[in-house]
């Protein structure tokens, strides 16, 4: 099958968070499948350009019109790709290449992404590659499967496309007027992006492809309430026929305790009592806490992001310091967050490590060192530190939402007959008292504990099984 997987990020080459991993792996997995041939499309970032590691040569070139303006875009293929996936950049200084600063946040957002998704069209038709099936993702690539029926039909018509849904709070809002100013398309389609007045372009995706999928069986059952669907519970109510759920995996080769370059000593599920002892007492030492072997890690990687349920954590944060336990936090994000974790760092010194930074290497080994993993999301569309913890052995504690309500099914209190410590309803005192049960396992029955452990670690969260329900669908929306 021809496959062409579409993104606005995508690791190593760039990434903000979960979609960039996932964008890593799953093309990879897809491309291991029966004779699939699967391209991926990024944007070629300033990032990416200034990296040398990266050798593109140019295989394309055309102008893309959004409305009354012209755009020159390039297409460059990466040269040095070891896998079977073919990886093409979108070239354009405008939008992309002379850029400095993040990935998003620029003011006109909408339209660079509207440029990209149109690029990416007419550069798979310029390089004659008609895929079977458009593989697109969250709102920088919602306008694909819209500009596919309005535009591009006699290129694609027989191209199937799936538009994948990895977080619905960010869904491409824009003011009435870029209907025709930026997209510039048939009338007929006004209303199918239209929200309150104004442009939405996840909406237009949702209302146009073959099939939705999100990136858990829970987050699909969600996404029908107001709650969790800022807005678009009634348009996924909708279209709930074409709308599946499939868990992410995650990259069990990178995130290999046995492997990883990042860590200070290599461990699997057998060997976990020395390994992961060596990498608990190396993580304290690194950080600049107590190196003590009886204490129980609590750690975080994550984004310091109000949906990861950090107000729970701040809300219990001098409780918890009262026990016997040390607190390792990395990450960054909203300011009153940053300050709240480097305060209470501040103030128990012995007991917390506030590391506001982004370091892909302390991850490892906080995921390598830690005992407990928190993650106490509000919502969580699939999450993947979770998995990466328990790949590592670290036990989690989660809120029973999305994602993490598929990959952490409870455990009881004697730590058996699941993977990690759950709580229901979304606040602190049952957080806090999920994670007593974890802290009680740990000190009372450390045979138990390391019985989960062992239990975390010996689990499968490849991609193996999620790019096999990706064919499924594939085929499905096919007719095979
Ligand atoms: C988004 C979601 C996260 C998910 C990731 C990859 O970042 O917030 O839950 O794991 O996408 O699908």
């Amino acid at each position: 099958m021809r496959i062409a997987v579409l993104a606005s990020e995508g690791a190593p080459y760039c990434k903000s968070g979960g979609l960039g991993d996932v964008m890593e792996a799953l093309p990879a997995a897809l491309s291991r499948i029966d004779g699939n041939e699967v391209v991926l499309i990024l944007p070629y970032y300033k990032k990416i350009k200034e990296n040398p590691a990266y050798e593109v040569e140019q295989v394309a070139q055309f102008d893309v019109d959004l409305g009354w303006r012209r755009q020159y875009a390039g297409v460059l293929k990466l040269k040095n790709r070891k896998d079977n996936v073919q990886v093409y950049f979108i070239d354009s200084l405008y939008y992309f290449g002379g850029r400095d600063g993040a990935i998003y946040g620029h003011l006109d957002d909408g339209e660079r992404f509207a440029f990209f998704s149109k690029a990416c069209l007419i550069g798979l038709a310029v390089m004659n590659f008609i895929p079977d099936v458009i593989q697109c993702n969250d709102w920088q690539t919602a306008p694909v499967p819209v500009l596919l029926k309005a535009q591009f039909g006699a290129c694609f018509g027989n191209t199937r496309c799936m538009f994948t849904i990895h977080n619905i709070e960010y869904q491409g809002w824009a003011s009435a007027d870029f209907f025709d100013d930026v997209l510039a398309l048939p009338e007929e389609y006004r209303l199918r992006l239209d929200m309150s007045g104004a442009v939405n372009v996840m909406k237009g995706a949702i209302e146009a492809c073959d099939m939705v999928t999100t990136v858990s069986e829970s987050y699909a059952k969600e996404l029908m309430y107001p709650y969790y669907a800022h807005g678009l519970d009634s348009v996924i109510a909708g279209n709930c026929g074409k709308l599946t759920g499939i868990t992410n995996g995650i990259d069990t080769g990178t995130f290999n305790p046995e492997t990883d370059p990042a860590l200070p000593a290599h461990y699997n599920a057998q060997s976990i009592a020395v390994g992961k002892a060596a990498c608990k007492a190396a993580l304290q030492k690194e950080v600049g806490l107590p190196v003590r072997e009886d204490v129980p890690v609590l750690v975080m990687v994550t984004r310091l992001a109000g949906h990861k349920g950090l107000d729970l954590l701040c809300h219990i944060g001098y409780r918890l310091m009262q026990e016997d336990c040390q607190l390792v936090i990395l990450g960054t994000g909203e300011a009153h967050y940053e300050n709240f974790f480097r305060e209470l760092a501040r103030k128990f010194p012995k007991k917390a490590a506030a590391k506001i930074t982004f370091d892909l290497g302390l991850a490892s080994r906080i995921y390598a060192g830690g005992d407990i993993y928190l993650m106490p999301s509000k919502s969580e569309p699939c999450g993947l530190s979770q998995m990466n913890a328990m790949r590592y052995g670290t036990v989690p504690v989660v809120h029973a939402t999305g994602g993490l309500r598929d990959t952490v099914p409870p455990c009881d209190k004697e730590g058996k007959g699941g993977l990690g410590f759950t709580f229901q309803s979304y606040n602190a005192d049952d957080f806090y008292g999920a994670l007593q049960n974890a802290l009680r396992l740990y000190h009372n029955d450390p045979d138990a504990f390391r019985a989960l452990q062992v239990t975390d670690m010996q689990q499968d969260f490849s991609w193996n099984v999620p790019a096999g329900r990706y064919m499924e669908l594939f085929r499905k929306m096919l007719g095979h």
